[in-house]
């Protein structure tokens, strides 16, 4: 395995055509994500691991002739538009689709406001990442809107404004938000990220197999970090404490990962989840399913994302991955294999 840290690349992403003013209709889509190290930790500006997995969603973005801004989201069954800051649902339940497309509306309007002038739209969403699962999928369904409402209008909407707007929505999403899944979302692979030093790109060549297993209990990235603030409220010292050593095992699993160690990195995922578990972040769902993955023979699992429930990932040799794979089927949770991807947001179809 080798393993370079390279900064991020912040082109502007590639058009079909860039001589007709507005495009007929544009799909861009971006990655969801694994956070393998630093959940949580990472919001008070320790560093994180997270890798861009080969699940997707995607946006469709086209011209209206009216004013109104109109969304559908296929995978959720909801739909409904903003006419002069007015809500109207369609399909689906009102209160749940002016949450889910709010924070794509402000990523809309900032689109439009680089853009100068303001159109109609109808955007459809398509998503193959469970929501509130710790897979970021608001992020990447965000990464995805932006790019396809700016290839759209011709416009050569930069990956950092990608970053920058999207980053915009999760705080109406999740509050505090870090940025470390529109990051993902944005530029892929595997990134080193830091709140507020930046983050950087580790070129890491091996695969890193993992299954990740959902809970099926959806949950709020808002209350699991409103629950780690308590925490460090009430215990300031000792959650100081954990923060040294979350920023201890990301130091070691760069080491890993240049060495190509899988075995190393299991053991620190290990430590990560007890970390996590010490927080008050865990769930029964998710020790269930974690404890059977190690018992399978993965050399390590934890939870991913913000915990309560969502999924978790465990990291497992190849030959290895068909068994934990079944026994977390068995235990109830829905396994897939996941496989990181190099492609951050992009443009599928103009
Ligand atoms: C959410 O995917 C990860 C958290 O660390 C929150 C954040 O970084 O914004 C729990």
């Amino acid at each position: 395995m080798l393993l370079a840290t390279t900064q991020v690349w912040l082109g502007t992403l590639p058009y079909a055509s860039r001589n007709s003013d507005v495009q007929m209709g544009v799909i861009a889509s971006a990655p969801a994500k694994v956070i393998l190290f630093g959940e949580h930790f990472v919001v008070y500006g320790e560093p994180a691991i997270v890798l861009a997995i080969d699940k997707r969603a995607s946006a469709k973005a086209e011209l209206r002739d009216d004013r109104r801004l109109h969304l559908h989201s296929v995978n959720l069954n909801i739909s409904g538009y903003f006419e002069d800051e007015n809500f109207k649902i369609e399909q689906g339940d009102p209160r749940e689709g002016k949450l889910k497309f709010e924070p794509l509306k402000l990523a809309v309007e900032k689109v439009l406001e680089i853009y100068g002038s303001s159109v109609g739209l109808d955007i459809e969403v398509n998503s193959a990442v469970p929501v509130a699962a710790g897979l970021g999928s608001s992020a990447a369904v965000a990464a995805a809107v932006t790019a396809s409402v700016g290839a759209l209008l011709n416009m050569n909407i930069s990956k950092e404004d990608i970053f920058r707007i999207s980053y915009e929505t999760e705080k109406i999403v999740h509050g505090t938000p870090s940025g470390v899944d529109p990051a993902i979302s944005t530029f892929g692979g595997i990134l080193l990220f830091q709140k507020d030093t930046g983050f950087k790109s580790l070129d890491v060549e091996a695969d890193v197999p993992l299954v990740i297993g959902y809970t099926g209990v959806e949950r709020s990235t808002r209350v699991q970090v409103a629950k780690v603030r308590n925490m460090k409220e009430k215990y300031p010292r000792i959650i100081e404490q954990m923060m040294k050593t979350a920023r201890e095992i990301v130091l070691e699993a760069i080491d890993a990962f240049k060495k190509g160690d899988l075995e190393t990195l299991g053991a620190l995922m290990n430590i990560n989840h007890a970390l996590l578990y010490g927080l008050g972040v865990s769930a029964e769902s998710l020790e269930w399913l974690i404890n059977t993955a190690r018992k399978t023979g993965a050399l390590g699992a934890k939870l991913t994302g913000a915990g309560g429930g969502g999924c978790m990932v465990a990291l497992v040799e190849d030959e290895r991955l068909r068994q934990v794979f079944e026994a977390i089927q068995r235990s109830g949770g829905s396994p897939f294999i996941a496989r990181k991807t190099d492609e951050g947001v992009k443009i599928e179809r103009v």
